[in-house]
């Protein structure tokens, strides 16, 4: 369906809908404010951006050093901080940014959720050849409207010898996975980015990890926000019977965890919770 038709549609219920890679009405004074247009515009084409400055380099290098405390060995060499989030205030802070805040949003609906906040340390010789696309549970083609949405937050900036994100831009558009041959053969662009800068790309995009061939490390944090209707891959809802976390988390991270939606709101002697319910109905379609 054309986004016209869209529009039309929910201009005659009296509805607020958005087609696919659309900006609702409410988003896009934020996006303007926080100078991301560009970078929209760019995830829209291409299946990836690059969100200058999102965060200040005091908070990369606060971030470097929980992601370095919390990171384990991985089969395979690179080190993995899994279930990062609610274990370190700048890991909080870096994932409830205003600029990721924003283009979570536009990526993945006002109604999105976090689904997995992860440390990667990748050092010489780490890294590997081949692209995948983040939606490969979903059956084939990927719906129109972007499923997830993952954040790539190089805390000391990435270059391509230094084994940054590649990706192969607009195969967003084929809304599928790699086969196995054009997973090794498919022609690449790194994501080079200054320290501060967060990378993104939808689910569709074909992307990859390559090797690093410097000495030092790349210390990422990965953060991916789904659209309602996908599973979450983590459960963080542990978070939210957290009170006292709950009263100093930032804001933001009501909206990550789902706080408002209506999932699990049925206890038995009581069934779903109709205010939460309504919002979801209005908050999956912009
Ligand atoms: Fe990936």
């Amino acid at each position: 369906m054309a986004e016209a038709d869209i529009a039309e549609q929910a201009a005659e219920f009296g509805a607020n809908w958005i087609g696919p890679y659309e900006l609702s009405e409410e988003l896009r004074p934020r996006i303007e404010e926080l100078g991301l247009t560009e970078a929209v515009e760019h995830f829209r084409e291409h299946g990836y951006a690059l969100i200058r400055e999102a965060g200040p380099p005091s908070l990369m290098d606060e971030m470097r050093e929980a992601i370095h405390m919390h990171a384990k060995p991985r089969e395979g060499g690179m080190a993995g901080a899994p279930m990062l989030l609610g274990k370190h205030p700048a890991v909080d802070a870096v994932a409830t940014l205003p600029k990721i805040m924003a283009f979570g949003e536009f990526a993945c609906g006002k109604a999105m959720r976090v689904g997995r906040i992860v440390g990667s340390i990748k050092r010489k010789g780490q890294g590997s050849p081949g692209v995948h696309s983040d939606s490969n549970w979903m059956p084939i083609p990927l719906p129109e409207h972007n499923l997830l949405a993952t954040f790539c937050v190089p805390c000391e900036g990435m270059t391509e010898e230094g084994g940054a994100t590649c990706v192969v831009p607009g195969s967003h558009r084929l809304r599928r996975p790699p086969s196995p041959e054009e997973a090794m053969s498919a022609k690449t662009v790194p994501i080079e980015a200054e320290k501060g800068d967060v990378a993104v790309w939808d689910g569709a995009i074909w992307h990859g990890s390559p090797e690093r061939k410097i000495d030092g490390t790349r210390t990422l944090l990965h953060a991916t926000y789904q659209r309602l209707y996908t599973q979450p891959i983590d459960d963080f809802r542990y978070l939210l019977e957290d009170e006292e976390y709950m009263a100093s988390a930032p804001e933001g991270m009501r909206q990550l965890l789902g706080a408002e939606l209506f999932f699990h709101t049925a206890k038995g002697e009581t069934d779903t919770d109709m205010t939460k319910f309504a919002y979801a109905m209005e908050a999956s379609k912009v």
